[in-house]
């Protein structure tokens, strides 16, 4: 038998600061696993084989980023969701096969789950901000739960028209002129942006337009709490964070590794949170 203990990795090129150790380490050790999470910078001349040869390597798994998401998705086997999204950046074994999905979808819609429960009730009206890959998964979520009309608002327009293109009647490309005159039919706004991140240009939304029972939800999350959901919460609304889906999108990689579905919970949360603000 092996005395190699198992591990998993998030996979980049150049390999950046990534919170992922953090957050799978933090599950490793509640559950009592013989395993490990680590950071692998491969090149992309490197990927194919290196993903060829997980096993070798002494990997189950793997999370995948930039730049090497499109490649994975080509060769893996995808499921519905990594193929819908054009990138995939999960990937494990399953006995000789190495499949992937894309956890993005889960991400932002379990924490909407969570922080604003029942927001897909008869929700006719959503706006996504920005057609780049975290708005593909936001819109491919949205779909999925039967959201009737997806407005996307983005500054290049031939990108929200694209997402018709792929994802069908029921996305409705528009441009930031638009979104004023969008935003009192809208019961979601969804910012996927980088506009309100730290060293990028605030976003500027009047929140006066929307509705009651609006909820605000924004993939940034550094600063934690972005202004737009600042005002959002001054003005009464239901937020989800950024952070939040970060966290929620690192359950199921877990899960296809180590077989057990870990929780998001208060604690992890915090944890996060003092790294975060540890810069
Ligand atoms: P991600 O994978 O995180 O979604 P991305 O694919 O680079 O990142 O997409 C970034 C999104 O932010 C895009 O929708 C981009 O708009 P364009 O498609 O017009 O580039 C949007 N974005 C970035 N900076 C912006 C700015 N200053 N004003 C408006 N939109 C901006």
């Amino acid at each position: 038998m092996s005395n190699k203990i198992r591990a998993a990795c998030a996979i980049g090129w150049p390999i950046k600061h990534s919170r992922s150790p953090l957050i799978h380490g933090h599950w490793i050790e509640k559950h009592g696993i013989a395993g490990d999470y680590r950071l692998e910078g491969v090149t992309p001349e490197d990927f194919p084989n290196f993903i060829a040869n997980l096993a070798g390597h002494g990997y189950v798994g793997c999370n995948i980023t930039i730049p090497h998401k499109e490649v994975a998705l080509k060769l893996s086997e995808p499921d519905e969701r990594a193929r819908a999204i054009g990138a995939a950046n999960t990937l494990w074994l399953d006995g000789d096969r190495l499949r992937s999905t894309n956890t993005d979808v889960v991400g932002f819609i379990g924490n909407l789950d969570v922080s604003a429960p029942g927001w897909d009730k008869d929700l006719e009206n959503a706006i996504v901000l920005g057609a780049g890959g975290a708005a593909r998964a936001v819109v491919y979520g949205f779909i999925e739960r039967g959201v009737k009309n997806i407005h996307v608002v983005n500054r290049t327009i031939s990108k929200a028209e694209a997402f018709r293109q792929h994802f069908g009647d029921s996305v409705h490309p528009a441009s930031w002129d638009d979104l004023p005159r969008l935003l009192g039919d809208a019961g979601m706004l969804a910012n996927t942006t980088s506009l309100g991140m730290a060293d990028n240009p605030d976003l500027v939304v009047d929140l006066d337009l929307v509705g009651d029972d609006t909820v605000v939800a924004d993939a940034v999350y550094v600063p934690l709490k972005t202004s737009l959901l600042t005002a959002a919460e001054g003005r009464g609304l239901r937020i989800a964070d950024g952070l939040g889906m970060l966290l929620h999108q690192a359950t199921r990689p877990f899960e296809f590794w180590w077989g057990l579905r870990p929780e998001v919970t208060p604690e992890l949360r915090a944890l996060v949170e003092r790294e975060l603000l540890a810069g």
